[in-house]
């Protein structure tokens, strides 16, 4: 019964009846669809657009990115989260302009062999840019074929995303590949949806999707259950003097590298520990006051904070090593923090500056 159903047909004809208008749909071109395919792994269509946006006003061409100044393009990213994608990106147009004339290559193994282009990101630039016969199957695809098929296998593994991968080769239209994968990705995002009940009242697939017949919505797809996020306390000191700031650049390696953060301990610290501090800092005689607590929760770990805003009168003297005191302005125009620190802009009187205007859409990393 299913072999005979036009799976393709149906679905392109749905597509085309009931695809979004996004910006990186206006054209074909490749860096558009690249920079769109990076910014939309892990993040909604509704956070991203902005930034897309912003992206393309600030950096237009493969060539712009590629000399892009790193805090300039992690201002651009900040807020979006998941930061090595933007470095990556970086380092990947360096690699587009140096060997292949500027032009992002129309190869599989090309894009794949870029930094930060996987199997899914190589796929998708493909078929949509280059309509090569790829398939692209991210989250929303694995939801919506396990679902088709009423396959059991785990979406998490690597064996499950290739297997799928096969298989959607088998129904794939010659003619029109990167509609055909971005018309699965839009089925699972809008219908077969990731959170709460699917519309299947609105899907093309209705009459052949097995999940739908035997009633297994609920228990598909399989995800093997993650391991719990590990909990790491942070004490986060606002050092205001004036208008005057302090903060300071993380190493560059590891979470949230080379962005900027106010100063702070890795430990939970009480009323006597903060006393010691601010003595071993010299600024005993600073008034302090509590800023609040804050959560952020990252792929791998979550942080739990606790704020203080100490106010100084001598910038040098309460240095606590390796921190600059910003203007509010720098603050919101040239220095990266990550959206963690975001209550504790907030208890600075600061509102963070991003294309969205909004918090990170899912964990930083
Ligand atoms: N998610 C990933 N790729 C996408 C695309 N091209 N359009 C809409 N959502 C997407």
């Amino acid at each position: 019964m299913e072999q005979r159903y036009d799976l393709s047909g149906s679905l392109l004809h749905w597509y085309d009846y009931n695809k979004r208008i996004l910006p990186w749909r206006e054209n074909k071109d490749p860096y558009r669809i690249w920079i769109s395919e990076i910014m939309l792994q892990q993040t909604r269509v509704e956070a991203v657009k902005p930034y897309f946006d912003r992206f393309m006003e600030v950096l237009p061409t493969v060539y712009d990115l590629a000399k892009v100044d790193d805090d300039r393009l992690m201002k651009l990213w900040e807020g979006l989260g998941y930061y090595n994608r933007a470095r990556n990106l970086k380092a990947a147009a360096q690699t587009i302009v140096e060997e292949y004339g500027g032009q992002l290559p129309a190869d599989y193994d090309k894009l794949l062999s870029l930094k930060g282009i996987g199997m899914y990101t190589a796929g998708a630039i493909g078929s949509i840019a280059f309509e090569l016969q790829v398939p692209a199957v991210d989250g929303n695809v694995l939801r919506v074929l396990t679902r088709l098929w009423g396959d059991d296998s785990d979406i998490l593994k690597d064996k499950t995303k290739k297997a799928m991968g096969r298989r959607v080769m088998e129904f794939m239209p010659e003619d029109r590949p990167g509609d055909f994968n971005q018309a699965l990705i839009e089925l699972g995002a809008t219908v077969c949806v990731p959170n709460g009940q699917p519309l299947c009242d609105q899907c093309p697939w209705d009459t052949v999707c097995k999940a739908y017949k035997e009633d297994l919505i609920d228990q598909l797809p399989v995800k093997t259950p993650k391991k719990a996020r590990r909990i790491e306390h942070k004490t986060v000191f606002l050092l205001e003097c004036g208008e005057q700031i302090a903060i300071h650049k993380r190493g560059d390696k590891g979470l949230l590298a080379g962005l900027w953060e106010f100063p702070n301990e890795d430990k939970k610290m009480d009323a006597e520990d903060i006393k010691e501090w601010m003595a071993e800092h010299h600024m005993e005689d600073a008034k302090t006051k509590a800023a609040g607590k804050g959560k952020h929760i990252f792929s791998h770990v979550e942080w739990h904070m606790t704020g203080y805003e100490i106010l100084v009168d001598e910038l040098e003297k309460s240095l606590p090593g390796n921190v600059i005191f910003a203007g509010r302005d720098e603050l919101e125009e040239k220095y990266p923090m990550p959206s963690a620190f975001e209550p504790y802009l907030r208890a600075a009187g600061l509102e963070k500056r991003n294309a969205g205007g909004k918090t990170a859409p899912y964990p930083e990393q």
